[in-house]
């Protein structure tokens, strides 16, 4: 008879100990402090600097198949989602664990419609902001500030102040990116057209000019829908691993969102589809592929767009994105940036570096072209992806507040800086001779 248990000796002491497999696949790491050498020795511990192998909560919301290049929110497959849903719906799916009935359905629209409007003294923080500052510091800022304005958000174990924090976020998220937007062109801000759709109104709010009524592309619109479809979770990554960890700390979810926006700037997570177009505006040219791969194979830049913590397959969400390409530059007409990322593609895909290393396209590979054609500039790509997972976020937090196993995260660490020391009186100090230790600024 096989036991889901695991059986660990520890040579130091030569004890045995059984350790349960929870769920089929995990030990839990608690179990391991058993395992000691004497009554005052703390026990082990898992040590997994950045998570690679650590799983930190139960989750019902997202899987992924990284081999397979398998996903799903809530079971659907994200194919059929792109497909056949829409963006609210998806986001309906993901924070309430099912598809909308066809009543909540239209609840919820008018729910989000009716909160896009931001407090007018909103727009008086964006306008002291400097002329070139980046849209995603301007969205960090703003985003946290709403906890100033809604102070019943901080009722987070309140069902009835999470739903409506729910509504706001995601239906604010957008004014604020558009607003951040028209802050740095210098234009008026666009109010939120409550006629349009949640994408619609996002264009417009981004695109209007002087026409009384903005009326968006329908396939710009779809295009864009679908990518914020795209982005709307994807498990403990870098940002939602933020959100639920800052989250825990029971602040209230604008902080919480604020902290994950945050994270997403990184160019290792949401920057990476900005960094994806700087590489192959600096490429040039197809003929210049070649020397690019073997840059990257000679380790001295990464191919942006490519690789991915979990995914050691094509991303499912690149080949829905590369589909969508097609469509939107039916109308943009072409970039010819796209040329040059499927001869990357092309090459890399055969070649023996990124074959042996699963280096496949990700989600930021095409998506930034798609975005570039459509008329956004880089600085918004970000920012783009922080509307889309705005509702994985809100999910996941809600997920880590209901679960009793959750508490205030807090990691461990192994010690390895000094023994005890002494105090040193300044005047006794040596020098320690390192030249990048502190001097005075040069400016
Ligand atoms: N180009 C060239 N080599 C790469 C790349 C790349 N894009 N990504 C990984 N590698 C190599 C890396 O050099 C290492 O090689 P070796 O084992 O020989 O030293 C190996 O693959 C493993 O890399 P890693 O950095 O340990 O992998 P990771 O899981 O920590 O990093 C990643 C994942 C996404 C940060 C990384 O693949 C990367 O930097 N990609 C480029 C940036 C990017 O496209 N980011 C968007 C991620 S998708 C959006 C999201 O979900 O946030």
């Amino acid at each position: 008879m096989s036991k889901e248990t695991l059986t660990v000796t520890d040579n130091r002491t030569g004890k045995t100990y059984e350790i349960p497999i929870v769920e089929n696949q995990a030990i839990r790491a608690i179990d391991l402090r058993e395992i000691r050498t004497s009554d005052e020795d703390f026990g082990l511990l898992a040590y997994d600097p950045a998570f690679t192998n650590t799983a930190s909560c139960r989750s019902a919301i997202t899987y992924i198949d990284g081999d397979k290049g398998i996903l799903r929110y809530r079971g659907y497959p994200i194919e059929q989602l792109a497909e056949r849903s829409n963006f609210l719906e998806v986001a309906y799916l993901i924070v309430k664990g099912d598809l909308p009935a066809p009543s909540n359905s239209k609840a919820f629209v008018h729910n989000i419609t009716h909160h896009t409007i931001i407090h007018e003294n909103i727009t008086k923080f964006i306008d002291g902001f400097h002329y070139d500052a980046h849209p995603m510091g301007i969205l960090v800022s703003t985003v946290g500030a709403l906890s100033t304005f809604y102070p019943e958000a901080k009722k987070i174990f309140d069902a009835e102040s999470r739903k409506v924090q729910t509504h706001r976020l995601v239906a604010k998220m957008p004014t604020l990116a558009a607003f951040a937007y028209r802050h740095s062109i210098g234009m008026p801000y666009a109010y939120p057209d409550n006629d349009l759709s949640y994408t619609g109104n996002f264009l417009n709010m981004m695109f209007k000019k002087t026409e009384l009524k903005y009326k968006p592309n329908p396939v710009l619109e779809k295009a864009l829908d679908v990518l914020f479809i795209l982005h709307a979770d994807h498990e403990q990554n870098c940002s939602t691993n933020a959100m639920r960890s800052v989250g825990s700390s029971h602040v209230d979810p604008f902080s919480a969102v604020a902290a994950a926006t945050a994270a997403l700037y990184g160019p290792l997570h949401g920057g990476a589809n900005e960094a994806a177009i700087r590489m192959l505006e600096s490429i040039g040219d197809v003929k210049n592929v070649p020397a690019e791969i073997k840059r990257v194979k000679a380790g001295e830049v990464r191919l942006q767009g490519f690789g991915h913590r979990i995914y050691k397959n094509y991303d499912p969400r690149a080949k829905i994105i590369k589909r969508i390409a097609d469509e939107v530059f039916e109308v943009t007409g072409k970039d010819p940036l796209i040329d040059i990322a499927v001869e990357l593609e092309r090459i890399a895909l055969a070649d023996d570096y990124f074959i042996s290393h699963k280096l496949y396209p990700n989600v930021d590979f095409y998506s930034g072209i798609i975005y570039k054609a459509m008329g956004f500039p880089l600085d918004m790509f970000p920012v783009l992806f922080a509307i889309g997972r705005t509702p994985g976020w809100i999910a996941q937090w809600q997920e880590m507040l209901l679960d009793k196993e959750q508490r205030i995260a807090r990691p461990r660490q192994l010690y390895v800086g000094a023994e005890e020391r002494d105090y040193v009186p300044v005047d006794e100090r040596a020098d320690h001779g390192d030249p990048a230790d502190e001097q005075p600024d040069a400016r």
